[in-house]
């Protein structure tokens, strides 16, 4: 078996396998990661290939705490803002690399920037104090596929003998970090996450903008944002207010059209921070029910719902 609970001593056990080379998945407030050791070449082209992830899709850098993110990258003062609001927690800041960089360069797939976040999973933080070192982490799901938010998930994607998993139940939030570069020195949205675009701009106390990648996905700045990062095996249809005959059907809200296919609410009382926990495991199921297409009923465009959105529009491409 390599699916372990979360007590200090298997969480220690897996400090000590990360900083011998190996790989560990882990849970954090967001989705289960993959973890390896940021500085170990062989361990990082190990995590691409496991994934299937191509080579030029960069990697988070995990870390304890502010003052050893600084240590890694250049903080700006609107960056440094970012981090004292939201670290520990579900926010990824893309920074220039702070040179001679200990990272390998597969970690940013050669850019000069590295993306930096401080979890807030209890596990997530054990785990990196009692390893002593950077985690650099992917989610935990093979390339292309929704991002797991169990570690049922994970063993679902990679089998149960691939690496070591530490169980912590679900993710509470469900939805990927949020991701900033400074395109011109300025904080751009690359990737919507678990911290709502309003959230960041009562920060920072002005607008932000959203990198149009984010939107028009051929040209990524952030490289994951490719169109089908997401993708389920089923076909989604989108804003669907009714159900077809065949259909399974993601639901959101009390008014929910009539369906013979299994339905699965992502949230009944219409909330969207329920619904973004519930998002990555409901398209796992309804993908499992062998459903030709998932009718998906529409998610509010504002708060959460834009990176709900953003992943059910992969998910659909
Ligand atoms: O919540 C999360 O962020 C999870 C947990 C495990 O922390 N991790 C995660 O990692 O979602 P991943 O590899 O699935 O997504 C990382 C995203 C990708 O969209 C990638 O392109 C972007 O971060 N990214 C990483 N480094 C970057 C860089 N230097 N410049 C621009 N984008 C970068
Ligand atoms: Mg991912």
């Amino acid at each position: 078996m390599t699916v372990f609970a979360a007590t200090e001593a298997n969480i220690d056990r897996a400090a000590a396998s990360l900083r011998n080379g190996g790989l560990v998945s882990f849970p954090t407030e967001t989705v289960y990661g993959l973890g390896a050791d940021p500085r170990n070449g062989r361990a990082i082209a190990r995590v691409f290939e496991i994934k299937g992830r191509p080579q030029f899709n960069p990697l988070i850098v995990h870390l304890a705490n502010l003052e050893d993110a600084r240590a890694l990258a250049e903080f700006t003062w609107q960056a440094e803002a970012l981090a004292r609001a939201f670290w520990p927690g579900p926010l990824s800041l893309v920074l220039p690399k702070r040179l001679p960089s200990p990272l390998s360069e597969l970690v940013s797939a050669g850019l000069e920037t590295v993306a930096l976040r401080v979890p807030s999973h209890k596990v997530a933080q054990a785990l990196l104090n009692l390893a002593q070192i950077p985690i650099a982490a992917p989610s935990a799901n093979r390339s292309g596929h929704v991002s797991p938010t169990t570690a049922d998930h994970v063993v679902a994607d990679f089998g149960p003998d691939a690496f070591d998993i530490i169980d912590d139940g679900p993710c509470e939030r469900g939805l990927e970090s949020t991701v900033i570069g400074f395109g011109e020195g300025s904080p751009v949205i690359l990737r919507p996450g678990a911290i709502s675009h309003e959230e960041i701009e009562t920060a920072l106390g002005r607008k932000i903008g959203f990198e149009p990648s984010s939107h028009a996905p051929r040209q990524p700045a952030s490289p994951g944002q490719i169109a089908s990062h997401y993708a389920p095996r089923a076909r989604l249809r989108l804003n669907a207010r009714s159900v077809e005959a065949g259909e399974a059907l993601l639901a959101f809200g009390e008014d929910v059209p009539e369906a013979e296919g299994q339905t699965i609410n992502l949230s009944l009382g219409g909330d969207l921070r329920e619904a973004a926990a519930n998002l990555f495991g409901a398209l796992r199921t309804l993908d499992q029910t062998g459903a030709e297409t998932i009718a998906v009923m529409p998610v509010p465009e504002k708060g959460l719902g834009i990176a709900i959105n953003d992943r059910l529009r992969r998910a659909a491409a």
